[in-house]
């Protein structure tokens, strides 16, 4: 297995209009040695920067990322090679008309023989239960087929890490079931992030962002009930809590309610 180290690592951007720079990654400390690890975060907390950083679709400003030797900065496609990346939505990564073309155009750099990389993606494909669409539209498959399928491309060229970007997001319970199963099932490294808690907690090791910062890491249960915490905390309150907080208002006077208003007489009107 690749080890994943983050040393030192902090990610910020220029934004138009701001004097300083906008931290999206607060400066963080990392080996990723564990077989499944997650992330979770509410939107915008810095999980995708995160991920991205692993293969080096983001580069630090700061510190390195490396994975075994290779420099995520330095040596992307040696990266590449041992990480793969899937992102939340299939149809941003699936570019050929057809799977089985998606996952030849996968094969294209490591097996030079077409016919070898045609036997190659059929049973790829069929590993995954694919082959029967196959030659189907990838716009007339199910969002379930269309994950396994992205996927599928993705292993098909047998990374070291699979990293995937919320995989689940865009699943109802049945293909998140489906996806959940297949997962458990790789010899990869995994590493994931999730809104899928459920999901979450099946893993070895989770890691909870927020504004920026990993705040928790540890085991799945307690990082949930730490992530749970923290959704809490940012919530207005609610029920007996908010009752206690809320502070008593003076009681106002009822102001007689008239039968029948009376209207100001419009200018120039009796
Ligand atoms: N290239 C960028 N330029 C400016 N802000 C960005 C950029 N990429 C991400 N962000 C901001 O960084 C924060 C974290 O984003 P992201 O990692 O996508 O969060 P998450 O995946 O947890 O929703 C968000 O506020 C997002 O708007
Ligand atoms: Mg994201």
């Amino acid at each position: 297995m690749s080890l994943i180290a983050l040393d030192r690592v902090a990610v910020r951007v220029a934004v138009d209009g701001r004097p300083a720079p906008k931290t999206l990654l607060a400066e963080l400390t990392l080996r990723l040695t564990e077989q499944r690890i997650g992330i979770i975060g509410a939107n915008g907390s810095g999980k995708s920067t995160l991920l991205r950083l692993l293969n080096g679709l983001v580069l630090p400003s700061s510190g390195t990322v490396t994975v075994d030797k290779w420099d995520t900065a330095r040596s992307v496609r040696e990266v590449r090679r041992r990480v793969g990346f899937v992102f939340t939505d299939p149809l941003s990564q699936l570019v050929m008309p057809t799977g089985r073309e998606d996952v030849e155009l996968s094969l294209r750099r490591s097996v030079r023989n077409a016919r070898e990389r045609s036997r190659q993606a059929e049973s790829t494909l069929d590993r995954f239960g694919l082959l029967p669409l196959a030659d189907q539209s990838i716009y007339e498959l199910s969002g379930g087929e269309r994950q396994l399928l992205a996927l599928a491309a993705v292993l098909a060229v047998d990374p070291e890490v699979l990293v995937l970007d919320e995989p689940s997001t865009l699943l109802d319970l049945r293909n998140r079931e489906l996806l959940r199963r297949t997962l458990a099932g790789l010899s990869q490294q995994v590493i994931l992030s999730t809104h899928d808690l459920e999901l979450a907690l099946d893993l070895d090791r989770v890691l909870v962002v927020d504004a920026g910062a990993v705040v928790f890491d540890g085991g799945p249960a307690d990082a949930v009930a730490h992530y749970r915490a923290l959704c809490a905390a940012g919530l207005p309150a609610t029920g007996a809590a908010a009752d206690a907080a809320r502070p008593v208002l003076p009681v106002l006077p009822v102001l007689p309610v008239l039968e029948s208003p009376q209207r100001a007489p419009r200018p120039g009107q009796p």
